[in-house]
C-alpha cells in the first residue's frame, strides 16, 4: 500500500478527461490514497470535490506562495469554511518560495502567517512549501508557535509536513527534532540528488512520507513525461534502496506515517 502524500488532481494539466484515465491508473496499482493539494481558492474547492468522488482522494486547502498576491480577508473566510468540509485534512501547500517570487515577499510572508493561525485555530496539520526561503520559514513557524507544547500534546507531534524537502541533512534533523515529516519527492531518482539522498540516509523512516507533488516533478524513468500519483513507486524503491529496505517495507511504513500525519483511519 502506498499514500501520495501531495499531488495536484487539481492541476488544469489534468483537465479534459484525463483525470479519469489516471483515476484508472490509481486504482489499478498499489496506491491506496493520495491527497490532492490546494494552491489557491479554486483548486483547493476542486480538490474537495475529487475527495467527494474518489474514495481514496483526501483534501488539503489553502494559498501556496505564488498566489500569495490573489489573498485577501474574504478569500481567508472562504479557507476557513473549506477547511471544515468532509475529507479535508489539513492548510497547505502554504509556505515561502524565493526562488520565483510570484508574489511580493512581504505578501508571501503575510498570508503565510495568516494561514499558520488558521490552521493552529483549527488544530490541522500543516503542509509547507519552502522554496529558497529555509531562514524565514523556520523562523516564521517558531514565531507563529507551530511547535508550542499546547500544540504538540494536543496533536501528538507538530504535524508540520516539509513539503518536497530540499534542504540539508542539518536542516531535516533540526525539523524532525521540533516535531515535524519530511517529505521525499521524484527529485531522489535523479542523477544529481546527492544532498537528499543524504537527508533519507539520516533521518529514520518513521519520519519519512513519499510524494509525487503530480503533476510536476516527474520521478525517473518517466523524467519529462507529465507526473502522476502511481508514481510515487518509482520514488518509494529509490528509499528503499538507499535505506537498505525492501519496496514493500517502504509502502507499509510511509502510507502508515501519512496516514497518521493526515488522521486518517
Ligand atoms: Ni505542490
Amino acid at each position: 500500500m502506498l499514500f501520495d502524500s501531495h499531488a495536484h488532481l487539481n492541476s488544469e494539466r489534468y483537465n479534459g478527461g484525463d483525470l479519469e484515465i489516471i483515476a484508472e491508473a490509481i486504482e489499478k496499482s498499489d496506491l491506496a490514497y493520495v491527497m490532492d493539494i490546494g494552491y489557491d481558492l479554486a483548486s483547493s474547492v476542486a480538490a474537495i470535490e475529487h475527495a467527494k468522488k474518489y474514495p481514496w482522494c483526501y483534501a488539503a486547502v489553502g494559498c501556496h506562495p505564488h498566489d500569495a498576491k490573489t489573498m485577501d480577508e474574504a478569500a481567508l473566510i472562504m479557507f476557513k469554511g473549506l477547511a471544515k468540509k468532509p475529507k479535508v485534512k489539513a492548510i497547505g501547500e502554504i509556505g515561502l518560495d524565493y526562488y520565483y517570487d510570484h508574489s511580493e515577499r512581504d505578501v508571501q510572508q503575510y498570508w503565510f502567517r495568516r494561514q499558520i493561525q488558521l490552521a493552529l485555530e483549527l488544530t490541522m496539520p500543516i503542509v509547507i512549501h519552502d522554496r529558497d526561503a529555509n531562514d524565514d520559514v523556520m523562523r516564521i513557524l517558531k514565531e507563529e508557535g507551530v511547535f508550542s507544547r499546547s500544540r504538540i500534546e494536543k496533536l501528538g507531534d507538530a504535524k508540520l509536513l516539509m513539503h518536497c524537502f530540499s534542504g540539508s541533512k542539518e536542516l531535516a534533523h533540526q525539523y524532525v527534532k521540533l516535531g515535524a515529516a519530511i517529505s521525499i519527492a521524484g527529485p531522489i531518482t535523479y542523477k544529481n540528488a546527492r544532498k537528499i539522498i543524504e537527508v533519507v540516509e539520516e533521518i529514520p523512516l518513521e519520519h519519512l512520507l513519499i510524494e509525487t507533488d503530480s503533476p510536476y516533478l516527474t520521478p525517473e524513468p518517466f523524467r519529462g513525461k507529465r507526473n502522476q500519483p502511481d508514481y510515487v513507486e518509482y520514488t518509494a524503491r529509490k528509499v528503499a534502496e538507499i535505506k537498505g529496505l525492501s519496496y514493500e517495507e517502504v509502502a507499509r511504513i510511509t502510507c502508515n506515517n501519512a496516514k497518521k500525519f493526515y488522521t486518517i483511519e
